[in-house]
């Protein structure tokens, strides 16, 4: 555990979206997440020593038992401890089942230092809670699988609640969807407003870190900045209108409060920065819908 006085540092991976053996992606098209794993690991390795590794979700594509296998498998791997919130593409059940390991955790929050980091489920409203009051994802897996997210008044009860309750001096919030970000698609007023109304309610928070939106960006939101991390599984620069390769973020932090973070993208020659074609940076920048962009996609195989 970090001295008061020190630096904590700060891995952040996030949408992972790891594959067991046989699968094919959501949506057709993704990067080998192992090999980007891998390529991740040994950048990791070559810096200096981390005190958490914080994953912000969709850590399996299809949200299945096999694929939290390989994710663990591959989490357990890392050079300190692992703590884990879900995304859209995470299941409730098997995500909570599969991430347990004695060095990966759920932890709603963790103190190091003077910091406390808060993990918050950005999910809200997609469970169903059954007779015995446990929470069950919908019996529609698509119902959750686009999301964009959502707060809800029991996770920023609960956000206040830690903030309140911790005696640590400052907050980071680590979640899947950032609040108000750049990226079109996954940009969802209703969400940022949602953060909005509780944010004057958090005065201990100095930052953000989510994922979601494989475009990876900073962006200040009500004060704070909110860093975004690149994807494992496909990232995108939508000013330069080509792919980017995978990554992740590092983070320093001091103990007066202060966050430093930047982006490592890794393996360039592996995963070069191809140009988009018109129809995927229109869905990516929220002018044709998920659908729309199948149908299209469809047309064309149909064409061919
Ligand atoms: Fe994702």
């Amino acid at each position: 555990m970090p001295d008061m006085t020190e630096l904590i540092r700060v891995a952040q991976l996030s949408d992972t979206h790891f594959l067991a053996p046989g699968d094919t992606f959501e949506g057709g098209f993704g990067y080998d997440t192992s090999a980007a794993f891998e390529a991740v690991l040994a950048d990791v390795e070559s810096g200096e020593a981390l005190d958490l590794v914080a994953v912000t979700g969709d850590v399996a594509d299809h949200g299945r038992a096999e694929q939290y296998r390989v994710a663990a498998a591959a989490f357990s791997r890392l050079p300190a401890p692992v703590n884990v919130c879900p995304g859209n593409h995470d299941q409730h059940a098997v995500f909570g089942a599969g991430m347990g390991r004695p060095s990966i955790g759920t932890s709603r929050v963790l103190e190091l230092g003077d910091w406390c980091f808060l993990f918050v489920d950005s999910n809200a409203g997609v469970l169903r809670v059954d007779e015995t009051g446990l929470t069950h994802d919908p019996e529609d897996y698509e119902e959750r699988l686009h999301r964009n997210g959502a707060l809800g008044a029991r996770e920023a009860a609960r956000v206040r609640s830690m903030h309140d309750t911790s005696s640590a001096e400052h907050v980071f919030i680590w979640l899947h969807h950032p609040p108000d970000p750049q990226a079109p698609l996954s940009h969802d007023a209703d969400y940022a407003e949602e953060w909005r109304a509780v944010m004057p309610d958090l005065p201990k928070v100095r930052g953000f870190g989510g994922g979601h939106t494989h475009v990876p960006d900073e962006h200040t939101f009500e004060g704070v900045p909110v860093f975004v991390a690149p994807a494992f599984k496909n990232n995108f620069d939508l000013e330069a209108a080509t792919l980017l390769p995978p990554g992740y973020r590092r983070y320093e932090f001091e103990p007066e409060g202060t966050v430093r973070s930047e982006t490592h993208l890794v393996g360039e020659d592996t995963w070069p920065r191809h140009p988009l074609g018109r129809s995927v940076m229109s869905l990516l920048r929220g002018e044709i819908s998920y659908a729309e962009f199948d149908e299209i996609v469809a047309r064309r195989n149909a064409a061919s």
